[in-house]
């Protein structure tokens, strides 16, 4: 679809960010997000709350749009097992709703899902695998792509894993990870095939565009543990990587449980998109030198 006019939601975040960027020029992009700061002159920003259904709806019915990429969520795994109900209405109810929109005007859906669908023990995953989520943001992910199918709307479900990037109103999360700790303890029993941002929005243009329908994996070449990834950031940061101390996800002490072999297998991606995702030193080394 070559689309004329597309909705992100999340613009003010990792991926919604880097999706409209690269949009810029080839269509008209309009981001939502409660507070969708500046990205650029030409993205038109709307600020509501997802959760409000009413404002949402009423924003998709007054909005002349080809494709919505949702990219809104509350992508914090520990705050999605402490504040349910919030997890729940952002990733789950707002997204119903999106999707029953998409079916009755006959829009196309992108929406941005996880391997945290899936429960650790035998990763990467492939998109056929069975779901078994042990956190509830993995729950509200599976009922959001739950609700996705059920709804009969046109869809593409881009499941994914870590993703690391720079945000546009300052550092990323992995620079502030990086830089502002003097030890960084890094799980070396989570594993997952990370994603650079640009790699990742590439990757959704390039299915948009083609007419791809479904569900497909986007993940990276490299699948690493934390702390694997954590040695590669010291390196290319130039960090002391004596300050990278090995840990554990029991020893880390986190709200939500954590699925260990996490992770995606990407040979799908690979036989259908032109676009290859850079590897993690590469990807790494474009955070450093401010790539959006
Ligand atoms: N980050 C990862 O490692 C990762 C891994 C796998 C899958 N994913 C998935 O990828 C997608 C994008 O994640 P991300 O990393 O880009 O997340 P992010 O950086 O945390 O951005 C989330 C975006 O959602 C917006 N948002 C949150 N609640 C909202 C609400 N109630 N109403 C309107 N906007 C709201 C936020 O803006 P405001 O706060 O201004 O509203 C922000 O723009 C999500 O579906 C996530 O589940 C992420």
């Amino acid at each position: 679809m070559k689309a004329r006019r597309v909705v992100i939601t999340g613009i003010s975040g990792l991926v919604g960010s880097h999706i409209a960027r690269r949009l810029e020029g080839r269509c008209e992009v309009i981001g939502i997000s409660r507070k969708p700061g500046k990205i650029s002159k030409s993205i038109l920003p709307e600020a509501f709350d997802i959760t409000d259904s009413r404002a949402l709806v009423s924003f998709l019915e007054r909005t002349e749009f080809d494709a919505l990429i949702n990219c809104a969520a509350q992508a914090d795994v520990d705050r999605c097992e402490i504040d349910r109900e919030e997890a729940y209405k952002i990733n789950t109810e707002a997204v119903a709703v999106m999707a029953d929109f998409c079916k009755k005007h006959k829009r196309l859906l992108i929406h941005l899902s996880t391997d945290y669908l899936f429960d650790g023990q035998n990763g990467p995953y492939s998109e056929e695998a069975s779901s078994n989520p042990i956190n509830y943001y993995g729950e509200t992910k599976l009922e959001a792509e739950i609700a996705i199918r059920s709804s009969g709307c046109a869809y593409i479900i881009v499941r994914t894993n870590h993703i690391y990037g720079n945000l546009p109103d300052g550092p990323s999360r992995l620079v502030r990870w990086l830089l502002e700790n003097s030890e960084i303890k890094a799980a070396s029993d989570q594993y997952n095939n990370s994603i650079w941002a640009g790699s990742l929005a590439d990757s959704v243009i390039e299915l948009m565009e083609m007419d791809f329908r479904s569900v497909v994996n986007i993940g990276g070449p490299d699948y690493l543990s934390r702390y694997e990834f954590a040695m590669e950031g010291a390196e290319v940061f130039g960090i002391d990587k004596k300050r990278v101390v090995k840990s554990s996800i029991k020893k880390l002490g986190l709200v939500a449980p954590r699925p260990l072999m996490a992770g995606l297998i990407i040979d799908k991606m690979k036989q259908i998109l032109k676009t290859a995702p850079v590897s993690v030193v590469d990807g790494l080394k474009k955070v450093r030198d401010g790539a959006l």
